[in-house]
């Protein structure tokens, strides 16, 4: 079935680090205003914005203090009314982050439900009586150490899946359920379009917190013990009915733990949960032995495997979301890329894979002017709480730290968070003033500015490629076939319907590799070198291909 969501093109906006009006070094709002124009000339569709609500920015936002109020720091609720109708004045749409399996221990219901167990709010989160230094079982939190954290007043643990400032809620309870649909529909009744939700796989625990087994990767715990249980579904899909399902909008839950067994339930249209999931099959790739900050090189066999396995398990019935990076990852062109030599091209590859796929495209800030990621030399320079204290832990388990600086390099989410480049000055133009996080260096180079006057920059090939996609309905909603699954460095796709077929190449790699399509009615229409070769493929090229079939 068609669906305005299925042909819109997202951007992500990082609001702290997209651009700062009030000079105080934290983006704001009427930042995110002022560069409206140049998210709109891409041909973006719709907007999801990072949790921008009060909160203590324990964890920039995500954990949340009052889920009605935007935060001062970013401008207020006026901002974001002001916001929202400068979004649809554009006939953009635009996306909140509801952020609903944790408040932040700062909410009033945290203060009260933490007095007594008799406290009305005491069931809104998960408790486990016990002794102050024997945690109920042995879970470690996704940014280390006990997900159990002691109440003194109570004599009781509560469960935090992140930081002990994110308590997770109860959604066993009716009450908290009612609540976050009535901010939901709050914000609805404002006019927003729709809602990513953040670590929705997550909101249904099993109850009897079971202990894991030492030596489970934590990757396995995610998807065994703390994502999928058994209530989720129930829950997500009396979320639709009571108050999704009332409004013509758009949905896209982040899955940590979603596989392809549990993953198209979650989007079947049959089903009646969510639109679109993000799982994160191919953003661990990537994660040795020792989890994520043990990288090891992608393999390509594997990646292309799990875009055709999803695609499968969606073609029929559900719907996928195409990214490859966010404010969770480092920069797909440092990643997945080559941010040296092959800069430009890798980046305009990664543009092209994003754009040709079956799915909702996602670009998240930056990566439309292949923004990089940034080695800092020591720890004292990274903000983000996972990496701070995934580099506690490390120190204390007596890792080799010149080691696990250089994985900290990769694998920070601060890659992602670093201000957006604007321009060649001072702060890159984000602000006037020192940011909260520092600027990349390569800002000087690497800026909207000096891609906005060459007309063959990454900047311009993302409107190309853009317009390209919204003008061949075919790339949206055209069959997904790979021709070369075995393949170590070439990805060759077609997208197909009753009219035309593309055919889609990729070189995913740093050399050169013979190559030319055996069929010469197929014409090439798009690719990211200036010049093409015949019968080749340079390094990171990639290539479309149209075949008219009627
Ligand atoms: C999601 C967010 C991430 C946050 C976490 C806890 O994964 O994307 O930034 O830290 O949830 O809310």
């Amino acid at each position: 079935m068609k669906n305005w969501w299925k042909e819109s093109i997202v951007y992500q906006v990082y609001p702290r680090s997209f651009k700062d009006s009030s000079g105080n070094g934290v983006g704001d709002i009427d930042g995110i205003i002022e560069k409206l124009d140049h998210i709109d000339s891409l041909g973006v569709d719709l907007i999801w914005i990072c949790p921008i609500y009060r909160s203590p920015n324990a964890d920039n936002g995500y954990d949340i203090s009052d889920y009605r109020k935007i935060n001062d720091e970013f401008g207020g609720n006026t901002a974001f009314e002001r916001l929202l109708k400068a979004v649809h004045n554009r006939d953009m749409k635009l996306m909140m982050d509801l952020v609903a399996n944790h408040s932040s221990d700062e909410h009033y219901w945290f203060q009260e439900a933490k007095k007594s167990k008799d406290n009305p709010y005491h069931d809104y989160y998960h408790w486990k009586e016990g002794l102050p230094d024997t945690p109920p079982n042995n879970w470690e939190s996704v940014f280390n150490g006990s997900v159990w954290e002691w109440n003194e007043k109570t004599q009781e643990y509560y469960l935090h899946l992140f930081t002990q400032k994110q308590p997770d809620l109860n959604w066993e309870n009716p009450t908290v359920r009612k609540e976050i649909y009535d901010i939901i529909t709050f914000w609805l009744n404002k006019g927003v379009d729709g809602f990513r939700m953040d670590v929705i796989s997550l909101i249904s625990k099993r109850m009897e917190f079971t202990s894991v087994p030492e030596t489970l990767p934590f990757i396995d715990v995610m998807e065994q013990y703390y994502s999928n249980g058994p209530r989720v579904h129930d829950f997500i899909k009396e979320m639709n009915k009571q108050v999704l399902s009332r409004y013509d909008i758009v949905t896209v839950g982040e899955g940590p733990g979603v596989n392809l067994t549990h993953g198209p339930k979650y989007v079947s249209a049959a089903e009646k949960e969510l639109n679109m999931i993000f799982h994160f099959d191919h953003m661990t790739l990537d994660f040795g032995p020792e989890g994520k900050y043990d990288p090891i090189p992608i393999d390509w066999i594997y990646f292309k495997k799990i875009f055709s396995q999803w695609d499968k398990a969606t073609a029929n019935d559900g719907w996928n979301s195409i990214f490859l990076g966010n404010h969770d990852f480092s920069r797909i062109v440092s990643r997945f890329g080559n941010d040296n030599t092959y800069h430009d091209a890798s980046a305009k590859l990664f543009a092209t894979l994003l754009m040709t796929l079956r799915g909702t495209p996602y670009i998240y800030q930056g990566d439309e002017i292949g923004m990089t990621n940034i080695q800092h030399p020591s720890i004292e320079a990274y903000d983000d709480i996972e990496t701070r204290n995934a580099w506690d832990a490390a120190e204390k388990e007596g890792k080799d730290m010149t080691q696990f600086l250089k994985a900290v390099h990769r694998q920070s989410r601060d890659n992602a968070r670093t201000p957006m480049q604007w321009k060649a000055t001072t702060y890159a133009g984000f602000s006037n003033s020192k940011p909260w996080i520092p600027v990349n260096p390569n800002h000087t180079e690497v800026n909207v500015d000096n891609q906005e006057k060459d007309p063959n920059s990454i900047l311009n090939y993302y409107r190309k490629i853009i317009a390209f996609r919204k003008a061949n309905t075919t790339l949206i909603y055209g069959s997904y076939q790979d021709l070369a699954p075995d393949h170590p460095h070439l990805y060759i796709y077609l997208r197909e319907d009753e009219k035309t077929r593309f055919m889609v190449v990729h070189n995913l790699s740093d050399s050169t590799i013979n190559w030319a399509p055996q069929d010469s009615k197929y014409k090439m229409v798009m690719g990211n070198y200036e010049k093409t070769q015949e019968g080749l493929l340079h390094p990171w090229e990639s290539q479309v291909y149209r075949l008219d079939i009627a």
